[in-house]
């Protein structure tokens, strides 16, 4: 009976706090508005991959804007088992924050030898990156690969940067960029927000 409670009132806790909590100023990269926003050629980024996962498709679109605009190779994290819908989708990710339960995953790993930059995205689950995302990093070996780190979120993407950082093993990370609400974005303003964001990027290189 205690556990049917907290199945039912579990996600609402979360709904509810998502509305309220999760409005934090959320910039990570400088921004600031440009007109005609694309990249050229001299930014100079090599050879690029770009590593997501996304369940509701929110992930995928800021990949593919990134893949369109730096001419990357894209390689998405798929999980074997698929996610049951909400609310239980809540409770089994938040089970499988725990390094015990990360899923397991369908690909092999992407050969990161191969690349000069690694993005890698993930919506933001509990405050943290999404399970999928735990679990690719927990394989993943960067040795001194420049990555940077992306996330799409409601609101508040609580220490997904900090816990990124920790997790990305030998990984040199770059600005990561965080994308609030991507579904409600206009499409001139996130094109131009992704194009100061990986200019930003060049610059560091
Ligand atoms: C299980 C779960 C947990 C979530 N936790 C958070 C959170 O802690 N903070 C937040 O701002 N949004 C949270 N969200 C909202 C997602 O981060 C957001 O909708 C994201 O853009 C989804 O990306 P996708 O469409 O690529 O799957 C959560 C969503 C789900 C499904």
């Amino acid at each position: 009976m205690l556990k049917l409670l907290l199945k039912l009132t579990l996600p609402a806790a979360f709904l509810l706090t998502t509305a309220v909590v999760f409005q934090k100023p959320a910039l990570f990269a400088q921004e600031s508005r440009m007109n005609n926003a694309q990249l050229d050629s001299s930014d100079g980024f090599g050879k690029v991959l770009v590593v997501y996962y996304s369940l509701s498709g929110n992930t995928k679109n800021i990949a593919m804007r990134i893949k369109e605009k730096t001419n990357a190779d894209v390689y998405e994290i798929k999980t074997v088992e698929k996610y049951p819908p909400a609310p239980i989708l809540y409770i089994t990710a938040k089970k499988q924050i725990n390094p015990k339960n990360y899923p397991q995953l369908q690909d092999k790993m992407p050969d990161f030898e191969k690349y000069d930059l690694i993005f890698v995205g993930s919506p933001v689950w509990w405050y943290t990156a999404a399970a999928p995302v735990l679990s690719f990093l927990s394989q993943a070996d960067f040795k001194g690969k420049t990555v940077v780190p992306f996330a799409t979120h409601g609101g508040n993407y609580g220490s997904f940067f900090e816990d990124f950082a920790k997790k990305a093993k030998n990984a040199v990370i770059i600005n990561g960029k965080d994308f609030k609400k991507v579904k409600k974005e206009k499409e001139d303003s996130l094109n131009d927000k992704i194009t100061v964001w990986l200019k930003s990027l060049a610059v560091e290189l």
